[in-house]
């Protein structure tokens, strides 16, 4: 029978194993930080037009402000857990990094993997144009642009439109806009939301080009009916948005703003 000193040597043996792989990026499929030469826009551009509009509370900006994913990168038990992850595993950081600050991965500043390097805008977490520029990551359009289709929603496995385009559900945006607008169905869908909060371990996956995340646990019951609430609205509006008058007050939008001051996290915003 083996004694529980020969187990711990055992155990000791696996994680140090662990983390000779974990040394090196951790790889996953989809778009490469730098791939396709992504460069996002600041929040505060997008908060010039989309904020203090007669819309009020209703503007995206507020919403957004409103909500942890504006704050994700710098949330104090985020980054207390980050350092405990590092430590435990060297270098595992850079895949924390990965839906905690999309815009540092995708941009090539999640390494060092404590985030020391994280800029200004990193900060601002899950920004305007992380969502608005995902493509489908399983999607045809999405294989044009990378080498590694991912094989399910997760992990942070996303595609972004390097393009000046903002993806959204109508996509008939009218007046005086510096971007382009496009109609995305996947705007529509869960998996959007799937892709950040869709989580398995990559350690663990034998192929990490075949095997899809596994686990939607990390959808907290709350935020699972926020996302729901916010995307069976965006659904309905979608359907009716050409008879509303003043589209942007439209019902998807103020569920969005509902939706996202929910979620059990937020006692970290009073926090800080
Ligand atoms: C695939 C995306 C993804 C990855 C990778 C990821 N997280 Fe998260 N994390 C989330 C999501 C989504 C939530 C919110 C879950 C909820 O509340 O339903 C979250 C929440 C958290 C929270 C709770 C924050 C709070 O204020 O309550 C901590 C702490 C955290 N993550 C730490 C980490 C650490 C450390 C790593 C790396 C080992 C990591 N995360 C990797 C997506 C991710
Ligand atoms: C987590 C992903 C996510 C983030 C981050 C996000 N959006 Fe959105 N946005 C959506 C989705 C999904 C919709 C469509 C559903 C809806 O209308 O609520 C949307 C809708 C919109 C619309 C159209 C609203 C309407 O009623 O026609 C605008 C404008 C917009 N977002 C701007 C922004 C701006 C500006 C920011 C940053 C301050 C931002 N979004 C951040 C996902 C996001
Ligand atoms: C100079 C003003 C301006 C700036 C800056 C701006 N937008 Fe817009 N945006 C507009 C206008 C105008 C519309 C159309 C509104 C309408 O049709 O009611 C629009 C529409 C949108 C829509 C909805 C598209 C549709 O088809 O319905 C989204 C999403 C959006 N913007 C996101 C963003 C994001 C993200 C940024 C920052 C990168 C940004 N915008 C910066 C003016 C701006
Ligand atoms: C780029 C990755 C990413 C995407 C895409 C994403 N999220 Fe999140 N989301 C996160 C992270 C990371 C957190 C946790 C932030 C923290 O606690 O520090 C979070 C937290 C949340 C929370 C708060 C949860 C809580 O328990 O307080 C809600 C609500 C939420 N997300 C809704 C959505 C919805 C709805 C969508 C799709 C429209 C979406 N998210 C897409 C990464 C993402």
């Amino acid at each position: 029978m083996k004694s529980a000193f020969s187990k711990v040597i055992i155990l000791g043996g696996i994680l140090t194993l662990i983390s000779n792989i974990a040394v090196a990026e951790v790889f996953l499929p989809g778009m490469q930080p730098k791939e396709a030469g992504i460069e996002f826009a600041k929040v505060q551009q997008c908060r010039m037009c989309h904020a203090g509009t007669k819309n009020k509370d209703a503007d995206p900006f507020v919403s957004w402000q409103s909500g942890i994913i504006s704050i994700s990168a710098k949330d104090p038990i985020f980054r207390a857990a980050l350092a405990i992850a590092n430590q435990d595993i060297e270098g595992i950081g850079e895949f924390c990094l990965r839906c905690h600050a999309p815009r540092a991965w995708l941009e090539g500043r999640s390494t060092p993997t404590d985030g020391s390097t994280l800029n200004t805008e990193d900060m601002y977490g899950i920004s305007c144009t992380v969502c608005h520029s995902y493509i489908d990551p399983l999607s045809a359009e999405a294989a044009k642009i990378i080498k590694d289709v991912p094989p399910g929603h997760g992990n942070a496995m996303m595609v972004s439109d390097p393009q000046n385009v903002v993806r959204e559900p109508y996509g008939d945006g009218k007046g005086a806009m510096p971007h382009e607008v496009l109609k995305s169905p996947f705007h529509t869908s869960s998996n959007l939301c799937g892709v950040c909060h869709n989580i398995s371990n990559p350690l663990l996956a034998e192929d990490v080009k075949k095997q899809p995340p596994t686990f939607s646990v990390i959808f907290s019951e709350l935020t699972a009916n926020g996302c729901s609430a916010i995307l069976q609205n965006a659904a309905r509006t979608e359907a009716a948005s050409h008879a509303i008058t003043g589209r942007l007050m439209a019902e998807g939008r103020r569920m969005w703003v509902n939706a996202v001051f929910l979620g059990s996290s937020g006692k970290v915003l009073k926090e800080i």
